[in-house]
């Protein structure tokens, strides 16, 4: 049989190999047994038709070898070595994708917050009233609830309480200080959901950045240099933060933060010539809420603020409406407004 692969070795083309498969088909030993089947009896046949079945079966193996040799060989000719003089401008230029500034946004404050330490949490989307309010100190009757437009679910948790899509994702934390030991700090990434009206700067839903520090002696000095330095490296330049009180039931004292205006003296700014910018609520976690997570608040203190993304990405690119955030536009997708 070795004579076979010299001969199938020496062919070059397609039809060369099927050529010679079909000469070796009808020749030496093949052509023998051939001659023979017309004279033997039905045992014989048996005998040299298997004989020539293995023969045949050989040669065809060898062929499909050669064929399939033959075959890669001209592939690698058909690949042709790039053209160095072809220049790059007869190509047409293909438009390059990025992240939705919402994206690049939340994507910037994780990494600003993971330097001082936060880890990420994450939690449903739809949530029970439990989590969403209850735990956070928001019982049923609490006015404070009407300060947020929920929207309500037919469906029902094991309670038999509406589920609510999540208008906060202070939930997180609640999920979050009750399965890890503190101390800790976390931020909670979201999206949330209100049911608004719509317009120029209200949507049934936007994207929020909680936060969350579970520690021993916990203060406001630690809340607003935190969300100062934060700031600073968001907007690369130096921000101070100013507190005012306010009301939030999951903290106490709340506040709520403005920032120092890195636009103040960008003519091309809305927020051109004004000193301040309102971006956040926060506070000391409340004890009940510290309670909630089982923890002892004798023990444990926690400071909580939280803030709309989208607003940082209207202020960080200089968009004064939200309605582009979901129309694809590319001109706004790529930082222009
Ligand atoms: N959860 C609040 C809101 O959605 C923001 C907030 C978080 C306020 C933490 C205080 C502390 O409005």
């Amino acid at each position: 049989m070795s004579n076979t692969h010299n001969l199938f070795a020496a062919c070059s083309t397609v039809n060369e190999c099927l050529k010679l498969r079909d000469e070796l088909n009808n020749s030496g030993e093949i052509a023998e047994i051939k001659k023979q089947l017309a004279t033997a009896t039905s045992e014989e046949k048996k005998l040299f038709g298997k004989k020539m079945n293995e023969l045949q079966q050989e040669i065809r193996k060898v062929c499909d070898e050669q064929i399939q040799r033959i075959q890669q060989e001209q592939e690698k000719d058909n690949f042709l070595p790039y053209d160095p003089t072809f220049s790059s401008s007869n190509y047409k230029k293909v438009q390059q994708g990025n992240l939705h500034p919402i994206t690049q946004i939340t994507k910037e404050l994780v990494s600003i917050f993971s330097d001082f330490g936060f880890d990420v949490a994450d939690g449903p989307l739809v949530e029970n009233q439990w989590f969403n309010f209850t735990a956070l100190n928001t019982p049923d009757y609490h006015p404070a609830r009407q300060m947020q437009d929920t929207f309500f679910l037919k469906n029902v948790d094991e309670n038999g309480e509406k589920l609510v899509m999540r208008t906060q994702t202070s939930g997180v934390q609640i999920r979050y200080g009750s399965t890890h030991k503190p101390p800790f700090r976390i931020i909670c990434p979201g999206t949330v959901y209100r049911n608004e009206d719509m317009d120029a700067t209200h949507d049934i839903n936007f994207h929020q950045m909680e936060g969350l520090v579970v520690d021993k002696n916990i203060s406001l000095a630690h809340l607003a240099t935190l969300l100062e330095q934060v700031f600073t490296k968001l907007y690369k330049t130096a921000i101070t933060v100013r507190m005012r009180p306010s009301y939030f039931p999951f903290v106490n004292p709340g506040v709520e933060v403005d920032i120092s205006n890195p636009f103040q003296h960008d003519a091309s700014s809305k927020l051109y010539g004004q000193e301040w910018i309102e971006v956040l609520g926060a506070g000391l976690v409340h004890p009940t809420v510290i309670t909630n997570m089982g923890l002892d608040p004798n023990e444990w203190q926690g400071l909580a603020f939280g803030f709309g993304i989208d607003r940082m990405v209207q202020l960080k690119f200089k968009i004064s409406g939200i309605t582009q955030f979901y129309n694809g536009h590319l001109e706004f997708l790529q930082g222009g407004e």
